[in-house]
């Protein structure tokens, strides 16, 4: 079944409404949380991650017992999201030992967490297995490295190990989001699989997963398909050459969410039967047991719960374009810059009925001092005032957790709502916090 949302059931989906002509996100007043808290702000609903968790449990559940949703931290590791996520019994995908403190402090399980690094050095990958984290190997080199560390640890009681496997069929919204490919730095290709399984056989490990992350922002269930197809066929012959049982097969993140108006949501049930339909086949032909089937969703969890909010406060017309300029900028959502991503942006009131629905089209662009400090390009939006507040949607995954400091400027606020309740999550950076580890040389006072 295909998903097809109109425009006003798409808004629907991301919970936004106007009541008295105001923008209100999940219930609340977007202008009155603007004016509390301030601008840039990144407003976060407790309820959407939730729900988003619940419909991807329940799509996987349906189809198979042992499932485990790792929830990718990159993605927004603000420690209430992670408190949201680890009281719904969520396990954690870390990729540095800063996501990893992260999840700890969150009260998540080290047993629950797993680390799947690349390019560790060797007191990252010692401090993870210190913490009883479960680690990904993401290339040979690391299991010798792992090994001369071990001599040094007792060997009686070695973890669990798993390596990223590179299927070679990759997808993604951008290039630089696929992760799986004869040309991408990332995973263990068919013809070493089999000697980094048996090097980790050789040091003394017992106990084995196996995982694999094809890219990010896809919403097409059949890429999936095709990738773990290839994915099974090199799990299968590992098993059968070296008789491996898996504890958990992981098919990474990836999953997309509809960010033009025109795009529709991925169908979870089709994903759902389609991706454990294919892994029981597996798991039956091959011999494999029944083997824990992981996803590590970051996007799909937190994308949509999230909206960043701005004020306008330049409105230049020239000849040929009208800009909005905006108090925020590529430091505060970098990825219209980086990836040319689309974030739908929509004004916080909407047309009252006074007879003003007069439109126009204007780029809407930041502070920073660079020409590709657009935040979205030749938007049709009502006619726009300085003073205005906009919204950018879908800016909880890769929105505050790829902000910088950029041209100076201090990192937005972060509110969590949940109900009628609004609480701060990050306070607003100050100009002092960006002094705050600078040093001046002797020479220089
Ligand atoms: N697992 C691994 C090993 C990953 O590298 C990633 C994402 C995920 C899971 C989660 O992927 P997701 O479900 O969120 O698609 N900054 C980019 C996205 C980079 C994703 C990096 N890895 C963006 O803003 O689109």
């Amino acid at each position: 079944m295909v998903i097809t949302l109109n425009l006003d059931e798409w808004y629907k989906h991301k919970h936004l409404s106007w009541k008295g002509g105001k923008l209100h996100f999940v219930g609340q007043d977007v202008t009155s949380l603007s004016k509390r808290y301030g601008t840039p702000l990144y407003v976060t609903s407790q309820d959407i991650i939730e729900q988003r968790y619940d419909e991807l449990h329940a799509a996987l559940r349906s189809q198979y017992d042992k499932i485990r949703i790792h929830y990718a931290v990159k993605a927004n590791s603000n420690p209430a999201v992670l408190k949201i996520l680890k009281d719904k019994d969520a396990r954690a995908d870390c990729v540095s030992i800063g996501e990893i403190q992260h999840c700890l402090k969150a009260g998540f399980e080290p047993s629950r967490i797993l680390y799947t690094g690349n390019n560790q050095t060797h007191e990252q990958l010692k401090f993870a297995f210190e913490q009883g984290v479960n680690v990904n190997l993401d290339s040979i080199s690391q299991v010798k490295t792992l090994a001369s560390m071990l001599e040094e640890e007792t060997r009686a009681k070695l973890p669990l190990i798993s390596f990223r496997i590179n299927p070679e069929i990759g997808a993604g919204h951008h290039e630089h989001c696929i992760t799986a490919g004869r040309n991408v730095k990332f995973g263990i290709l068919d013809e070493q699989v089999e000697e980094a399984y048996r090097k980790a056989l050789d040091v003394g490990f017992s106990r084995f997963g196996i995982q694999t992350h094809i890219g990010s922002g896809i919403l097409d269930v059949d890429a999936f398909k095709k990738a773990g197809s290839r994915y099974l066929e090199i799990v299968s012959s590992l098993h059968a050459k070296l008789g491996i049982n898996f504890e958990f097969i992981d098919f990474g993140g990836g999953i997309g969410i509809p960010y033009k108006p025109s795009e529709d949501p991925l169908d979870l049930d089709k994903y759902a039967e389609t991706m454990i339909g294919l892994f029981k086949e597996a798991c039956e032909t091959g011999g494999l047991g029944t083997p824990n089937f992981c996803v590590e969703p970051g996007r799909y969890i937190v994308g949509e719960s999230t909206i960043l909010v701005v004020q306008i406060n330049t409105i230049k017309v020239t000849p040929y374009k009208q800009f909005a300029g905006v108090n925020a900028g590529f430091n505060t959502l970098v990825r219209p810059a980086m990836y040319g991503s689309y974030h739908h942006v929509i004004t916080c009131t909407r047309d009252t009925g006074d007879g003003n629905n007069r439109k126009a089209t204007y780029d809407i662009v930041g502070q920073i001092c660079e020409s590709g400090d657009i935040l979205a390009k030749e938007r049709e939006l009502p006619i726009l005032n300085e003073g205005d507040y906009l919204v950018l949607l879908d800016a909880g995954a890769y929105g505050f957790s790829m902000a910088s400091e950029y041209n100076s400027n201090p990192l937005p606020a972060e509110v969590l709502i949940r109900g009628s309740d609004a609480a701060l999550t990050r306070e607003r950076q100050t100009f002092q916090d960006l002094l705050r580890h600078v040093k001046i040389p002797p020479w220089l006072k």
